[in-house]
């Protein structure tokens, strides 16, 4: 290529690092991941993008954009039809980047936490715990949007390295000492931060909550910080101590993403979009023609069927819309109503009560692309 020579790296299963060489000397480089996202009952291959990095005597001379349309290439290779990244902020605009993910932490006083009933046993996780973990995990995700479809051969230590201090993995069992459900912790400068959490009973909840408060009362810490989306139970079950929800929607920043594939995506998107066609009970005959910046695809929906079809046919209904607003829909970041008013979209209103069948509002939150 123009700037130089492309170096692909392979590190573990599915990832790699990217260099931009030229004689010898590094220009920029980034790491790359393909996982599969859930979009409820749909699975996404994805790429992850991270640690984008120019040395500072290179920077603004074009390097870091001609890696990243490679990278966009590579990943669609690799069969990704959209990609996500944790952004600083305004600079992914320039690669076709919009948010696509809110920020969602959930606070509760560490004295509440440690009302709750120890009911179940709870200790640290061995590493022989960990496919249980995994497989509770998948299980309890298996149709959360924004969450990754983890291998049994997955592992938590890079989670729990993932970060300073290293985290503290912790497993609750039932009477029987299956896995129950597992927390992962660790302390920050002003709280104790729970950054992933999952469970299968009130009564794992409830063992967990006071484990996790126990330990944050050790470490001095006056709350605790849970990670989880707001439609998560266990926020539903920490209402009964107490607590507070932040959410942000960034400009620019943070959870972000792109359409790599536009045909590849909505085929992925095909066995959700008919879930929940069969859920409204809707029976349709229509053909959506989605016509965005970087091309147009379209779905055709007969009865609760929903297939992709390559030509537009002459009945569609024509949306105009940018790839990023499709994903920010299929993720249910925006509402149909809310992108319908925004500058430069076209959505014929006869086709609005289906899109909105379609792409309901989804608590989303972003996924760890580079686990
Ligand atoms: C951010 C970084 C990767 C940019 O690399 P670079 O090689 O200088 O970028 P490029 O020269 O290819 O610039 C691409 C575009 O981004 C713009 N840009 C460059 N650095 C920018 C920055 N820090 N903030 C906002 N825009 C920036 C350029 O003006 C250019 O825009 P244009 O194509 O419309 O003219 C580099 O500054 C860096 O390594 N920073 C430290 C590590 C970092 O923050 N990485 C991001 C991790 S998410």
């Amino acid at each position: 290529m123009k700037n130089g020579e492309l170096i692909v790296t392979p590190k573990a299963d599915d990832s790699w690092m990217i260099r931009l060489d030229r004689n010898g000397e590094e220009l920029c480089r980034v790491e790359l991941a393909r996982k599969r996202m859930r979009i409820g009952r749909s699975r996404i291959a994805t790429g992850g993008v991270s640690a984008l990095y120019t040395p500072p005597d290179r920077r603004m001379e074009g390097h870091a954009r001609a890696l990243m349309e490679a990278s966009h290439d590579f990943l669609r290779q690799q069969g990704c039809s959209i990609v996500l990244l944790n952004a600083i902020p305004d600079f992914y605009h320039h690669f076709g980047y919009d948010v696509v993910f809110p920020v969602y932490r959930l606070f509760v006083k560490t004295d509440r936490l440690m009302h709750a009933r120890r009911l179940l046993n709870v200790r640290r996780a061995r590493k022989k715990d960990e496919p249980a973990l995994v497989r509770c995990y998948n299980q309890c995700n298996r149709y959360r949007s924004g969450t990754l479809v983890r291998r049994m051969d997955w592992r938590f230590t890079n989670l729990v390295n993932f970060g300073r201090p290293p985290g503290t993995l912790l497993r609750v069992e039932d009477k029987r000492q299956r896995v129950a459900g597992y927390a992962l912790c660790r302390t920050r400068s002003d709280r104790y931060f729970v950054q992933e959490l999952n469970a299968c009973s009130p009564a794992a909840f409830e063992s967990l909550a006071n484990a996790i408060g126990m330990r944050a009362r050790r470490t001095g810490l006056e709350r605790v910080h849970f990670k989880l989306p707001i439609d998560h139970p266990f926020g539903e079950f920490c209402k009964r101590f107490g607590s507070e929800w932040e959410i942000q929607h960034h400009v620019n920043a943070e959870g972000m993403g792109r359409v790599l594939d536009l045909p590849r995506f909505l085929a992925a998107l095909r066995p959700e979009l008919t879930y929940r066609l069969g859920k409204s009970a809707r029976s349709e005959n229509a053909c959506l023609w989605f016509v965005t910046e970087m091309g147009s695809a379209g779905l055709k929906i007969a009865g609760n069927a929903v297939r992709r079809i390559r030509k537009r046919e002459t009945d569609a209904w024509d949306i105009a819309l940018s790839q990023t607003m499709l994903l920010q829909l299929a993720l249910g970041y925006r509402t149909v109503s809310d992108a319908a008013n925004e500058k430069g979209v076209r959505v014929p209103r006869l086709a609005r009560p289906l899109l909105e069948v379609l792409f309901p509002p989804s608590p989303a939150m972003m996924p760890m692309v580079v686990e």
